[in-house]
């Protein structure tokens, strides 16, 4: 079907199979979004019944966007323990079915099949385990492990006695990881030997011994065995979990904690400064995870669900773990990567697992199409029935291999809009519902109300076509409560720019239907194959740097990444540009944030562009990295506009 007004966009309403068995269908989708604007204390008192409460609560929305009186609060008076309502309240009813499926990075290494009594116990031992270790209700628990089903574990026995996890990436590098452990003072961190990923392998203990000299003396660390391989080891400090875990209680106690206490700190990037972390409370959080993990992927009793991201991320937090886990699902945790032994990984893992859900991000997907079209047909793919998609644009050419060439047309495709801080989907189609547009994001979930603002005016823009920075007029009950020690950032981050509003620092495109297209950030944070990266932080980690002056950095369109990182660094007086030290910059900045962070392009500066006031133009650098020269804009009020001239005429040859 084309779509009337751009007759080249071909788009895809539901098929009848879809719309039988959905949660959701059009006319539902209508119905439940207008009680949950409406009304939203009781849609959201009637949903807030998908979890189990230990006291329930008897308020639901108290929340002001109120410039000078910021406040969100859900179920504020509710009582609850988030790993009783993902393990214990299905021991009843499917105590002997899956839980977590994993899938090593060594396809001849055999999967595990956890059940979820076999979760519960396993999840115990680890919450006593960390209870030994001086662990309380409130404390902090930084968690930097390899995708493996300890984990899960470490996340849910955090969650069972109160304590709040801090999740690091394990491509971050000792410096990121010490920031984390001292930036919410943690009392353990919790790491394994080595991280086994495509083949290689990442020291993860000897990064995090690395990161602990520059933590308090009294920072323990839990090592798990993943590997086996050799590890310096600390008496005192260090604790074998392989050994602990075999004496351990194989009950404890979850601990009632209030809706509104932190369930996790996850560091996450933003336009200025270092990281910033974001605080996910108990109960709102788990109710959204949880809804929106049925609602939107469709989820049905027996079906495997797989979502290929990290726990490192938000996406491994909402999407691997806490939503999925509170639905009673199975779900899969993979430890690879996508090519790894070869391009045909993920849809052998499909066929092997019968995965019904899978989602991943669009950096994927074209990293795979790229590779030809028979590592995904020789695979069975019959067991999938829908596809998602998160964590930047998607391009219509990507979008259509993933539907044609992955789910053989068959397969609606979940486009999610959301953001670490939001916890939750917040812009997605739903199956059942709505007629797919290759590359949109559609349209709000239950409770969401987006708006287009001038990013001028800060005026909403009522009418349709537009497009603007897309921000929130209210909450839900995913949504992040503050920033980690830093509730003033956190006002100024999200609601200064745009008084009464959530600003989530994307742009967007509101179609003739109402549907809503994301063009990507307003602000300056890139969006690395799905990764935020601000540019701060990169300019930081360059400038500390014995040879740099001054660095500007941007993002530039990248084939498979989405967009790359572009350095423009101005060297000290004394040092001359050559290979030798372009590499070692790349590799400065991949020991001081983490591999993610590697610059794509150095570009050697003579001078940056600045305003007579001294303030960089990067309007101007983002344009030369784009090679687009012929839309620089004004130049006449740069102090010295010679300086543009000389970039274009050296731009990086890459
Ligand atoms: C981008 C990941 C377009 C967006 C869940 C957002 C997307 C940032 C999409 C958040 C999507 C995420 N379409 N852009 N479907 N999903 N983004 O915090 O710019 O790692 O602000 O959360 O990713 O990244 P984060």
């Amino acid at each position: 079907m084309t779509n009337p007004a751009h007759p080249e966009i071909r788009v895809y309403p539901p098929a009848a199979d879809v719309i039988a068995r959905a949660h959701v269908d059009a006319a539902t989708y209508d119905e439940m979004y207008a009680a949950s604007v409406n009304d939203p204390d009781a849609f959201w008192a009637e949903h807030g019944k998908r979890i189990d409460w230990i006291k329930p609560f008897t308020e639901v929305k108290n929340v002001s966007f109120a410039p000078g009186n910021i406040h969100i609060e859900w179920f504020g008076d509710g009582t609850l323990n988030v790993s009783a309502n993902c393990i214990d309240r299905h021991l009843d009813t499917r105590a002997d079915q899956t839980a977590i499926i994993f899938e090593p990075d060594d396809p001849q290494e055999p999967a595990e099949y956890i059940t979820y009594a076999q979760l519960h116990r396993r999840v115990c031992r680890m919450a006593n385990i960390l209870e030994t270790m001086g662990v309380r209700k409130g404390d902090r628990v930084v968690i930097y492990l390899p995708m493996i089903p300890e984990a899960a574990y470490a996340m849910l026995a955090c969650a069972r006695i109160g304590a709040i996890h801090s999740i690091v990436f394990a491509g971050f590098s000792p410096d990121a990881l010490a920031a984390r452990i001292n930036g919410c003072d943690a009392k353990v961190v919790i790491t394994a030997d080595h991280a086994p990923r495509g083949g290689r392998k990442t020291p993860l203990k000897s990064n995090a011994d690395a990161a602990l000299l520059h933590c308090k003396d009294s920072v323990k660390c839990l090592v798990v065995k993943r590997t086996g391989g050799q590890t310096t080891w600390i008496d005192g400090r260090d604790y074998d979990y392989n050994e602990m875990v075999l004496e351990a209680n194989d009950y404890a106690r979850p601990v009632e904690v209030n809706a509104e206490d932190p369930l996790f700190i996850l560091y996450t990037s933003g336009s200025t400064g270092q990281p910033k972390g974001v605080v996910h409370t108990s109960g709102g959080y788990l109710v959204y995870a949880a809804m929106t993990h049925e609602i939107t992927f469709d989820y049905h009793e027996g079906d495997v669900y797989w979502c290929t991201a990290d726990v490192g991320w938000v996406t491994g937090h909402s999407y691997i773990v806490y939503g999925p886990l509170a639905n009673g699902a199975t779900t899969l945790m993979f430890e690879g990567v996508p090519t790894y032994p070869d391009a045909s990984r993920f849809w052998e893992v499909c066929e092997k697992h019968k995965v019904t859900q899978f989602y991943t991000a669009p950096t994927a997907i074209r990293a795979l199409m790229g590779q030809g079209d028979e590592f995904v047909t020789k695979c069975d793919l019959s067991s999938l029935r829908l596809l998602g998609s998160v964590g930047e644009p998607i391009n219509p050419e990507a979008w259509n291999w993933y539907n044609d060439v992955v789910g053989k047309g068959k397969c609606p495709i979940v486009d999610t809009w959301w953001q670490t801080e939001t916890g939750g989907h917040l812009l997605t189609p739903l199956p059942g519902a709505h007629t797919l547009k290759p590359g949109a994001a559609m349209k709000p979930f239950f409770g969401v109300q987006p708006v287009v603002l001038d990013p001028q005016s800060g005026e909403e823009i009522h009418e349709s076509p537009t497009e603007g920075v897309l921000c929130l007029r209210d909450s839900w009950p995913g949504q992040m409560r503050t920033v980690w020690g830093d509730h003033e950032r956190f006002e100024k981050t999200y609601f200064a720019d745009y008084k009464g509003y959530y600003f989530s620092g994307d742009g967007c495109r509101r179609d003739e239907d109402g549907d809503y297209w994301i063009t990507g950030r307003v602000d300056d944070v890139i969006n690395v194959s799905g990764h935020r990266m601000g540019t701060a932080e990169v300019e930081s980690a360059l400038v500390a740097h014995a040879a740099v002056a001054e660095a500007a950095v941007v993002g530039y369109p990248h084939e498979i990444k989405g967009q790359g990182i572009y350095c423009y660094v101005t060297l000290m007086n004394d040092q001359e540009p050559s290979e030798a030290l372009y590499k070692e910059l790349r590799n400065w900045v991949r020991t001081e944030i983490g591999p993610i962070a590697s610059p794509d392009v150095i570009q050697w500066a003579p001078g940056l562009p600045k305003t007579r006031s001294g303030k960089i133009m990067r309007r101007i650098l983002r344009k030369i990295a784009e090679n687009d020269f012929g839309a620089l804009g004004d130049t006449s009020t740069l102090a010295d506009p010679s300086v543009v001239d000389d970039l274009i005429a050296n731009r990086a040859n890459k």
